[in-house]
């Protein structure tokens, strides 16, 4: 277990600056998530941590020391990939004991640490396997006990579940998580899926373009998102956006000459802005025609079987906007819905710098 404090890391390829000083502080035994969209230089990141990639500039240290200029295998970490790799000759205990021989290892430590995790991961039966014997889901626990009879300090992966089938995908989410339960060992992972994300992390770490755009646990970010990025990004349906005025003592917002909708006490010194509302899917309810009632207009309704999602247009406005009810609604195309939102699940934005306000 370790500690691994990450401080103004920059990654440039040439001319070009792909990371803009990151700081991050992991704790030991912590669980951390890099996630974002694709090109905006999670891998970079994380092959620095592995020392696979050179350090622009600022500093990683491991347990309060500086590793920029150690060599990967003197790191003690251990990294999974999207594509693990196995060696397809060697049986699955074999290719978890071969790093161990590489580092001459005694024949019985070697056969102990491999017992131990083969028993971890659910293995045991497939010992004298080839890889191509195995599932998906089999190869990419073959690829994790490589790493766990390393016993390294600190766990990095790098998109490991993206070869798999959506089902699989969950159940070995699930076993990722039990398996950090038992070792305790500080884990960096990274990945663009959302979902993944707000389910493995301790704390997320969410970067856009280069840029660590906020960091924290699943529930901090879904509930106070800093920037709408973060906002538009985590959250399935994402979470709508609406231009609208705030009034001058900051309790309404006005959304168009017939709509408007009350806000939270806390807007007071944003009155008579113009601001961007965030409202997620989920956070509306339906209710009675009022004067401060949000009027949908019905395009189309997705059954999703314990729910439903509506996508509708307010007055005045052709985004469409997205609201997810529980259970099943039969609603016809051009039915008026309407809609409310509780005042503390409305969130607000600077429109300019895309900052919450
Ligand atoms: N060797 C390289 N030379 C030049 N540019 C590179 C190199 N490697 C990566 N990049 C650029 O750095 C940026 C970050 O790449 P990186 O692989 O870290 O993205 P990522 O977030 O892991 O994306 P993905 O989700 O697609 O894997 C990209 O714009 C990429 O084109
Ligand atoms: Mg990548």
């Amino acid at each position: 277990m370790a500690r691994v404090l990450i401080e103004n890391i920059t990654k440039s390829y040439g001319e070009t600056e792909v990371l803009h000083g990151i700081n991050t502080d992991i704790q030991e035994g912590e669980f951390i998530v890099i996630v974002g969209p694709s090109g905006c230089g999670k891998s970079t990141l994380l092959r620095m941590i592995a020392g696979l990639e050179e350090i622009s500039s600022g500093t990683i240290s491991i347990d309060d020391r500086v590793v920029n200029n150690l060599e990967p295998k003197d790191r003690d970490i251990a990294m999974v990939f999207q594509n693990y790799a196995l060696y397809p000759h060697m049986t699955v205990f074999k290719n978890m004991a071969y790093g161990l021989q590489l580092r001459k290892f005694s024949r019985k430590d070697i056969k102990k640490r491999v017992d131990q995790a083969a028993k971890l991961l659910q293995l045991e039966e497939l010992l004298d396997r080839k890889p191509r014997q195995l599932s998906g889901g089999q190869r990419q626990r073959v690829a994790m006990g490589r790493c766990i009879v390393r016993e390294p300090k600190v766990f990095l992966f790098d998109e490991p579940l993206s070869n798999l089938d959506a089902k699989l995908r969950v159940q070995m989410r699930l076993e990722l998580r039990k398996l950090h339960r038992r070792l305790k060992v500080t884990s960096i992972y990274v990945t663009h899926d959302q979902v993944e994300a707000m389910t493995l992390g301790d704390r997320l770490v969410v970067i856009n373009a280069g840029y660590a755009e906020q960091i924290g646990t699943p529930l901090d970010l879904y509930e106070k998102p800093a920037t709408l990025f973060v906002a538009g990004f985590l959250g399935s349906p994402a979470m709508n956006f609406i231009k609208a005025q705030i009034s001058a003592d900051g309790k309404q917002a006005r959304l168009s000459d017939s709509v408007q909708i009350p806000l939270h006490t806390g807007s007071a010194d944003c009155g008579g802005k113009e601001v961007t509302l965030g409202i997620r899917p989920e956070h509306f309810s339906l209710t009675e025609q009022g004067h401060s009632t949000l009027p949908l207009t019905v395009d189309h309704a997705e059954f999703h079987g314990a729910d439903t999602i509506i996508y509708g247009r307010l007055p005045g406005n052709d985004e469409l906007l997205t609201a997810r009810l529980p259970h099943i609604h039969h609603i016809s195309q051009d039915k008026v819905l309407h809609l409310t939102a509780a005042p503390e699940h409305i969130h607000l934005f600077d429109p300019a710098s895309g900052k919450r306000i």
